[in-house]
């Protein structure tokens, strides 16, 4: 049915344009009294065995949204109707902006792949945290992470007091912040990937999280496939030695290898993040060096090319705790997150282990 829809419809629109028009049915249809619990009980049946908690927060699952889909946080309720678990929302800058020029977002259909120039297009961290208090007291409210980027005229040099005056607005309405230093599309943004950089920024964020916030915020931080092993490794020790709570693996890729995809249709695509089933690989790879070196330390979201309840599954045995998905979702529609969860248990129910936690890292 959707695969239908996707090759009538959306296929034939630019990406961008679908993305606005499929977000503005799923808010359209949550914000109808009595329709959103409808969708809710249909795509999102809730297997208890499937509850879990990480970073402290007690979630009916372990799967959820990517950052990038809702930049704004608009509509947190209309995802969370469709079966994702927690919502990530952002990125957000300290200073609104248009992001790139348009087009910016492409599809390789042949590789199930999106290729993303977007350049953190969002409203800035001021509106964000407005909506965010507004819908302070609704209840049900699924977990809602908070990611949050450098804006793009800022210097590099002053980075830090952009990510400190996002952290400062936001992080109240968080249930875990993330510092998003790994998007190709924001010069030199991950450059800030460097431990040297990296370190003293997350510590100002943690303040500034903490001065905001009378609770503690969880902080992670999330990177990019395209780091080197040492880099990884190097990264994963500073997250532990400043007490950080996780770490994100990983961002969509700068490289363009193994595709489908003519080589001349690429190159005219041109600069952006490579996501989905190409960075299923690396992905993976990044989880289990993190997983090595953190022994569980450390709490570990996965994404990178999640498309089946399998990978998913492979993930969590390898070491996630959480696992988190975008570009499937392009590809495979509204009933994803169902077939999600349902393999789900059914891996789960097969492993003998009785609950997501205890199957964590538990692969040899
Ligand atoms: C169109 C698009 C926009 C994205 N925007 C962001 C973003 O603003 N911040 C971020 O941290 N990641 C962003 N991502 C990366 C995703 O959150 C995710 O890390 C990446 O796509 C890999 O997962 P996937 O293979 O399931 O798509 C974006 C991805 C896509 C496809």
């Amino acid at each position: 049915m959707y695969k239908l829809l996707f090759d009538l419809v959306f296929k034939k629109m630019d990406p961008e344009k679908a993305h606005h028009l499929a977000f503005f049915w799923i808010r359209l249809a949550a914000s109808v009294p009595g329709l959103r619990q409808l969708v809710k009980l249909v795509l999102a049946p809730q297997d208890r065995a499937l509850r879990t908690t990480a970073l402290g927060l007690d979630l009916p699952g372990p799967f959820g949204l990517g950052a990038g889909f809702d930049k704004n946080g608009v509509g947190i309720d209309g995802l969370s109707m469709l079966g994702f678990d927690f919502v990530e929302i952002g990125t957000i800058t300290g200073e609104p902006q248009p992001g790139n020029p348009e087009p910016r977002l492409f599809r390789l259909v042949e590789d199930r792949a999106l290729i993303n120039r977007m350049g953190f297009n969002n409203q800035g961290s001021e509106r964000v945290a407005a909506r965010l208090a507004a819908r302070a007291h609704t209840s049900n409210t699924p977990v809602i992470g908070i990611n949050i980027g450098k804006t793009k005229l800022v210097e590099e040099a002053d980075a830090t007091a952009d990510y400190v005056k996002s952290a400062e607005r936001l992080a109240q309405y968080a249930d875990y912040l993330v510092v998003n230093v790994s998007s190709p599309n924001t010069p030199g943004l991950r450059n800030l990937q460097t431990v040297s950089t990296l370190g003293p920024l997350l510590w100002d964020v943690r303040q500034a999280a903490d001065r905001a916030t009378s609770h503690h915020v969880p902080l992670l931080v999330k990177i990019a496939p395209d780091l080197a092993d040492e880099d990884i490794d190097e990264i994963a020790d500073m997250a532990l030695h400043l007490g950080l709570d996780g770490i994100i693996a990983t961002n969509t890729t700068i490289g363009r290898d193994g595709l489908k995809e003519s080589a001349e249709r690429v190159e005219e695509i041109g600069m952006g993040g490579l996501s989905g089933a190409p960075l299923k690989q690396r992905s993976l790879e990044v989880l289990k060096r993190l997983r090595a070196r953190t022994e569980g330390r450390l709490t570990l979201i996965a994404v990178g090319g999640i498309e089946t309840a399998d990978d998913a599954w492979d993930r969590i045995v390898h070491g996630a705790d959480l696992v988190q998905g975008y570009s499937a979702f392009i590809y495979e529609g509204p009933f994803w997150m169902r077939r999600m969860h349902k393999g789900l248990s059914a891996h789960l129910r097969r492993s003998g282990f009785r609950t997501i936690a205890e199957a964590v890292g538990s692969a040899k």
